[in-house]
């Protein structure tokens, strides 16, 4: 019996393996928003890889002799029709995806494990619904294939017993039989099982923050509202510090409130809509000090500075570019501040602050939102802020014009009473 070349039987496997893997991250990837921004990563360079072993693969194919083929007829005919199909699905979907984040309104950079730039084909932006439905259509015919491919090697090894399946393995052993099989299966799995699950210190905070998220309707909006909801949102703003001036008048300042102690382990973190993508970042670096009584808000006094050069979302690419003039512009302007004096009661633990922010080099009114819970001594703080970038001239280039207006900042930390 004639077998494929080592060389074809290795990529073969290997290419099965790793689509098996694009798959799973790739049905997982829509559903996980900014979690998966590093996975989008992966799912890119391990796509570009399958391209470039399938063009191995199709050398390899014309360059060592091939076993004849082993039925002729309609089977044969449907088995080199199957084959076919399967080449162009391992060409035709990592294409597409290439083509897809090519097509976007946001370049998105793409470096191949980290390492190598991959660059944008040159496609009519109007080309996206296509590609991305393209993709799609993609996997799913791949799927099918795969299942009628595999039908067919079970029937030749089952019930015709011609042992045709060998010739697709290293050596006529159970071992192979199994494990490479079996492989393709740990890939499936493997692309389940990284798929990130919040950190439970997120969870925890998640049922304050759940509320103050709610208030402010903050489920991701589809690219056509967003400027609506920009609009919204500085008029929120706007409202929140004409409510804020007319405070002092309506109720009477309590002594001096005491002052809090933020502990470590907390967080800021932000997230943006990015061209139907959510980046989600985090701000290693802040201070916050607070002082506030949680009966009498009007007294608070909180100033939160951040150390905008610490913003990461998981991309050493991108966060290099969050340092540029295009967004933060972190060599003139280091951090940012939010500044407020004295906070409104919106709820039995939920309160509102409105004050300034400052960033880069810009002050205007802002509001937050925050949830207090626990007693005593110790509280934890969650809440959030709608931030509208463009004032602040955050993502003013070219390569956000795929970014929504409106930035969501959130926070949770525990705080003692000095
Ligand atoms: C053989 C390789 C590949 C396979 C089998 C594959 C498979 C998939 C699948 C099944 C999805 C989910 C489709 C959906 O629900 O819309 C997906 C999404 C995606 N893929 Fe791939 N992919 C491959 C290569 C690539 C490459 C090379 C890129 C980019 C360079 C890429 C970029 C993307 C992106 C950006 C998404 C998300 C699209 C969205 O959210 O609508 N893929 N992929
Ligand atoms: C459990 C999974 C799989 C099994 C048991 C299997 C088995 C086989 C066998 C036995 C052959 C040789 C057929 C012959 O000699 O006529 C073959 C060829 C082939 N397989 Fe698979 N395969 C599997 C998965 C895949 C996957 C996932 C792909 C790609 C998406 C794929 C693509 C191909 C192609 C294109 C050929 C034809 C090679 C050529 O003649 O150039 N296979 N496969």
């Amino acid at each position: 019996m004639q077998r494929y070349s080592l060389a074809a039987i290795f990529l073969h496997w290997t290419i099965a393996v790793l689509l098996a893997f694009q798959i799973s991250v790739g049905w997982a990837l829509h559903d996980l928003g900014a979690r998966g921004f590093a996975l989008f990563q992966l799912h890119k360079s391990i796509g570009i890889t399958i391209l470039l072993l399938t063009l191995a693969r199709i050398a390899a194919r014309y360059w060592k002799p091939r076993p004849a083929p082993a039925e002729g007829g309609w089977q044969g005919a449907l088995a080199k029709s199957v084959h076919g199909g399967l080449y162009l699905f391992m060409l035709g979907a990592p294409l597409t995806g290439w083509a897809l984040v090519s097509t976007a309104k946001v370049k998105v950079p793409t470096l191949i494990f980290g390492v190598i730039p991959l660059p944008h084909l040159p496609l009519p932006m109007d080309m996206h619904e296509w590609t991305e439905g393209g993709h799609e259509l993609f996997a799913w015919i791949g799927v099918a294939l795969f299942l009628l491919h595999v039908a067919g090697a079970l029937r030749h090894h089952l019930l015709l017993r011609d042992g045709l399946i060998w010739r697709m393995m290293p050596a006529r052993s159970s071992f192979w039989l199994i494990l490479l099989p079996a492989l393709m299966l740990g890939g499936l799995a493997l692309g389940k099982a990284i798929l990130p699950v919040p950190p439970p210190q997120a969870e925890a905070a998640q049922p304050a923050a759940a509320n103050v998220m709610e208030a402010e309707e903050d489920t991701p909006a589809p690219v056509e509202n967003q400027m609506e909801a920009a609009v919204e949102a500085a008029a929120d703003n706007a409202a929140a510090q004409a409510g804020n001036a007319a405070a002092p008048e309506e109720q009477k300042p309590v002594g001096p409130p005491p002052a809090w102690n933020v502990q470590p382990g907390g967080r800021i973190g932000f997230s943006v809509g990015n061209d139907g993508e959510m980046i989600r970042g985090d701000f290693a670096k802040w201070t916050a000090k607070i002082a506030m009584d949680p009966d009498h808000p009007d007294s608070a006094d909180i100033r939160v500075d951040i150390d905008l050069a610490s913003a990461s979302v998981g991309d050493a690419y991108q966060d290099g570019m969050l340092l540029t003039d295009e967004f933060f512009g972190v060599a003139a302007h280091p951090s940012a501040r939010f500044v407020a004096k004295g906070a409104e009661k919106t709820g039995a633990n939920s309160y509102r602050a409105s004050g300034t922010l400052t960033l880069k080099g810009v002050s205007r009114p802002q509001s937050i939102r925050f949830t207090l819970s626990g007693s005593g001594g110790t509280r934890k703080i969650a809440g959030s802020a709608t931030i509208v970038r463009a004032p602040f001239g955050v993502g003013s280039g070219g390569s956000s014009t795929g970014l929504d207006p409106r930035v969501s900042v959130d926070f949770s930390f525990s705080a003692i009473r000095q």
